[in-house]
């Protein structure tokens, strides 16, 4: 779905966009930016962060969840993820771990720099996480 200019006015959407251009990634080259509402409306953003080691790099997502908890929210009721590919870029696996815990089947926006916008449910990009619920 393109999602034309309406799409870029949902501040959410904007200001994962715009985040996106903090990304830091010289090794993947690949920029990733994330935005979550609070329950409090506030938003919080988030880029992703590489690292030489590679496996210490962080999200967008996961820095955007944890910068708004850092901030006192505990609850996110949506959530939008920016990247420059057509087909669409989701949370990566660890990632919608990290938002089950703090968002349950939240709202997700996926969008690229040109308005093409999906939206999904985090349950049906992950049908079974194991939560608190188990313990
Ligand atoms: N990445 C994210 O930040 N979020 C995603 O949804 C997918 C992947 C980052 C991690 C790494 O810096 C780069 O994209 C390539 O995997």
């Amino acid at each position: 779905m393109n999602g034309g200019p309406a799409v870029m006015d949902d501040p959410l959407v904007a200001a994962a966009l715009t985040a996106r251009q903090n990304a830091f990634a010289p090794f993947s080259k690949f920029k990733v930016g994330a935005a979550v509402e609070g329950s409090d409306g506030r938003i919080h953003t988030g880029c992703n962060v590489e690292n030489a080691t590679y496996s210490l790099t962080v999200c967008a997502e996961r820095v955007a969840v944890f910068k708004g908890v850092s901030e006192g929210e505990r609850r996110f009721k949506r959530v939008a993820v920016a990247a420059d590919t057509e087909k669409l870029t989701p949370p990566c696996g660890a990632c919608r771990q990290i938002l089950w815990e703090f968002c349950g089947d939240v709202e997700i926006v996926l969008v690229n720099p040109r308005g093409r916008i999906e939206e999904y449910r985090l349950k049906e990009l992950f049908p079974k996480p194991f939560d608190v619920s188990y313990l």
